[in-house]
């Protein structure tokens, strides 16, 4: 048993913080026993580590995020997603065909998570298969936890990322296989997530394939849904037989219920919610990105009143930053900004938002997120001296102004399942 003493801040359920002054924190291999104000006396032998003044709260979750876009990333932004990506995102995917390239830009991804206190996070790769291996293995090293996977796109790309669906499929599998046969022991935190770009940029033959081995290998799924207003059109052209573009998905069997993140969703339709509502999809919140790429505001509040399961995104290259205290920002920004539009829609509040950043349930990492009994100890330790002043505020208002204006040289530690997390 390990006991760790401090601040104690998180929220058991979304929208609600609970923070404890001077707590304890009981730990065993890796899993939270308790909370508790005092020590009870059953565990008075075991030593404490005492983190004194400083807090202690979840790592983030990034429900979604591109790493082969760090290198891009803040860079094109005069631009709407699809001239974007032709200009931007894909040039700076087509390096990765250069294993090498891949290993360092890829270590300066991760070592990138690891510094803005990310603990969990849903990852794009590019469409090469070695690299999305070297990517892999990173991230195992890192001690993170993460659903990532190659890209799928077989059409509508740059001639350099141009793939064919017999490859695409083929060399999916490979590494779903490669990481069954190289899987390290039972504390497994990486898993390979099926990564269908978008349905511009894959066609039915390939969605078709992808349906395929989600099933046979019962794999998670993530792919971009209702970004972008031209976007959504170009998916009416490419499927006028598909009632929409989450009927497409779903018609190929990509919207796995409890098991698929659909990123962005600014512009569905009634159904179209609907249907994500009763398939239990996670619907991945870019607010920053919706922002940069002028994609437009997400209906955060309609979402959470109609039971989507939402979860807070960087979408980093199509945002410039994976820091998610800044998402977090965002998304209470932008949901004041739709409500002067709208104001049966409510802003969301901070606890809502940093739930929305950290406990976004159990499908994709297991029980991490929050400090109730058998969850992970995934945990930051938060030294804030640094943007103290001469007025004291209580543990709740630090953390805030921490994710307002605190910056990550705040983040003292960073643990996974009981372990350090540190830079590969
Ligand atoms: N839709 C398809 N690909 C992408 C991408 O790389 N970024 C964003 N934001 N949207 C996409
Ligand atoms: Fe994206």
């Amino acid at each position: 048993m390990e006991l760790y003493r401090g601040n104690i801040i998180h929220t058991p359920e979304r929208g609600r913080f609970e923070a404890l002054e001077h707590g304890y924190l009981a730990v065993e291999n890796g899993v939270i026993r308790g909370t508790y104000k005092e020590l009870p006396t059953a565990y008075s032998g075991y030593p404490v580590t005492d983190y004194g003044e400083k807090l202690i709260i979840p790592g983030f979750h990034d429900m979604h995020v591109h790493a082969p876009q760090w290198c891009n990333a803040g860079m094109g932004f005069s631009m709407e997603l699809l001239p974007w990506l032709n200009a931007y995102a894909f040039p700076a995917e087509a390096h990765f065909a250069d294993p090498k390239f891949a290993e360092e830009e890829y270590r300066r991804f991760v070592n990138e998570l690891i510094r803005q206190g990310t603990t969990s996070a849903v990852i794009f790769g590019s469409r090469h298969k070695e690299a999305t291996r070297i990517l892999i293995e990173l991230l195992r090293k890192s001690g993170i936890r993460a659903c990532v996977g190659k890209v799928n796109m077989d059409r509508n790309s740059i001639p350099e990322l141009q793939e064919t669906t017999g490859d695409s499929l083929r060399e999916t599998e490979e590494l779903v296989q490669w990481m069954q046969e190289t899987r390290p022991g039972t504390d497994d935190r990486v898993q390979y997530m099926l990564t269908p770009r978008y349905v511009p940029c894959t066609t039915s033959e390939l969605m078709e394939g992808l349906g395929r081995l989600a099933q046979e290998y019962d794999l998670p799924v993530q792919s971009h849904l209702d970004e972008n207003l031209s976007e959504v059109a170009w998916v009416r052209e490419l499927h006028p037989e598909r009632k929409s573009f989450a009927d497409v998905y779903d018609y190929y069997g990509l919207l796995r219920p409890g098991k698929t993140v659909m990123a962005h969703c600014i512009h569905m339709t009634e159904e179209e919610v609907a249907l994500l509502q009763k398939k239990r999809i996670t619907v991945a919140h870019c607010a920053m990105s919706n922002a940069d790429l002028a994609s437009g505001i997400m209906p955060l509040r309609k979402y959470l009143e109609k039971g989507l399961d939402v979860a807070i995104a960087s979408d980093m290259g199509g945002s410039h930053s994976v820091n998610m205290r800044e998402h977090i920002v965002d998304t209470i920004k932008c949901s004041k900004l739709y409500w002067f539009y709208h104001k049966e829609a409510a802003p969301v509040t901070f606890a809502e938002s940093f739930s929305m950043a950290t406990l976004t349930g159990e499908n994709f990492f297991g029980k991490t997120g929050c400090f109730r009994e058998g969850y992970a100890f995934d945990v930051l330790i938060i030294n804030d001296e640094s943007i103290q002043t001469g007025i004291e505020h209580d543990p709740l208002e630090r953390l805030e102004r921490f994710v307002y204006l605190g910056d990550s040289s705040c983040i003292e530690k960073r643990f996974v399942a009981g372990r350090e997390c540190n830079p590969v």
